[in-house]
C-alpha cells in the first residue's frame, strides 16, 4: 500500500483513493466509501462534462450533407468559429493529458495511457487540419477520432454501452 499512500498524498481527494482499489487486494480496502463507484464516477462526469463536448465543437464543425436539395458542405463561418474549433482540439490534448494522470489512470493497467495518448495525438491532427482550414481533412480526421474514442470504451465499458459515447449525431 505503499505506494497507494504516496499517491494519495499527491492527489490530496478521497476519489483518488478509491482509483487505487483496483491494483489493491479485497483485504487492503482501508475505507468504506473507497469504493470503486467513485472511480466510475470520476471518469463519467470527466467524459460527459468534459471530453464529450469538447469532441463535439470539432465533429459538428464541418459536416458534409447529401440529401434532395444536393450537396451541401457546412463549416466554421469566421474567423471566431475556426479559431473556437481549434482551441477546442488543444484542450483535447489537455484533457487526454489529464486522463493519463494517477488520479484517472491508476489501476487501469498501460493500455489505459495509450489510449489516451492516441486521443491527444489525433487531436493535435485536428488542430492542425483546422489551422489550415482543410475542412476535407478534418473532415477524414473526424472519423479517426472517434475511432480511438471508441477503442478506449471497447476495452474498458461493458459491451451494452460502446456504442453510446463518441456517437456524432
Ligand atoms: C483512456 C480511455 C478513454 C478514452 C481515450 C475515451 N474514453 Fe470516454 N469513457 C471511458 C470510460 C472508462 C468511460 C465509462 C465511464 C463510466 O464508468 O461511466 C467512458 C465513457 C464515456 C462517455 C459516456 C459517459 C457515461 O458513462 O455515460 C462518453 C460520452 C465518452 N466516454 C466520450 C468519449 C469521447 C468523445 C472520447 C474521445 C474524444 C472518449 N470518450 C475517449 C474511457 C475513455
Amino acid at each position: 500500500m505503499r505506494r497507494s499512500a504516496i499517491t494519495i498524498a499527491m492527489a490530496g481527494t478521497i476519489a483518488a483513493a478509491a482509483l487505487l482499489l483496483p491494483g489493491c487486494k479485497q483485504a487492503d480496502q482501508p475505507k468504506p466509501e473507497a469504493k470503486p463507484e467513485n472511480d466510475k464516477e470520476l471518469v463519467h462526469h470527466f467524459m460527459e462534462d468534459q471530453v464529450q463536448p469538447t469532441a463535439m465543437v470539432f465533429w459538428n464543425s464541418v459536416q458534409f450533407i447529401s440529401d434532395e436539395k444536393g450537396f451541401r458542405q457546412v463549416k466554421p463561418q469566421n474567423d471566431a468559429e475556426w479559431k473556437r474549433v481549434e482551441d477546442a482540439m488543444l484542450h483535447l490534448q489537455d484533457l487526454s493529458a489529464t486522463l493519463q494522470t494517477p488520479e484517472y489512470s491508476a489501476g487501469r493497467g498501460e493500455e489505459w495511457n495509450g489510449f489516451a495518448q492516441a486521443v491527444s495525438d489525433v487531436a493535435k491532427q485536428a488542430e492542425a487540419a483546422t489551422k489550415s482550414r482543410d475542412t476535407k481533412r478534418m473532415f477524414e480526421v473526424g472519423g479517426t477520432l472517434d475511432n480511438v474514442c471508441e477503442s478506449c470504451h471497447k476495452a474498458y465499458l461493458p459491451k451494452s454501452e460502446t456504442q453510446r459515447p463518441g456517437e456524432k449525431s
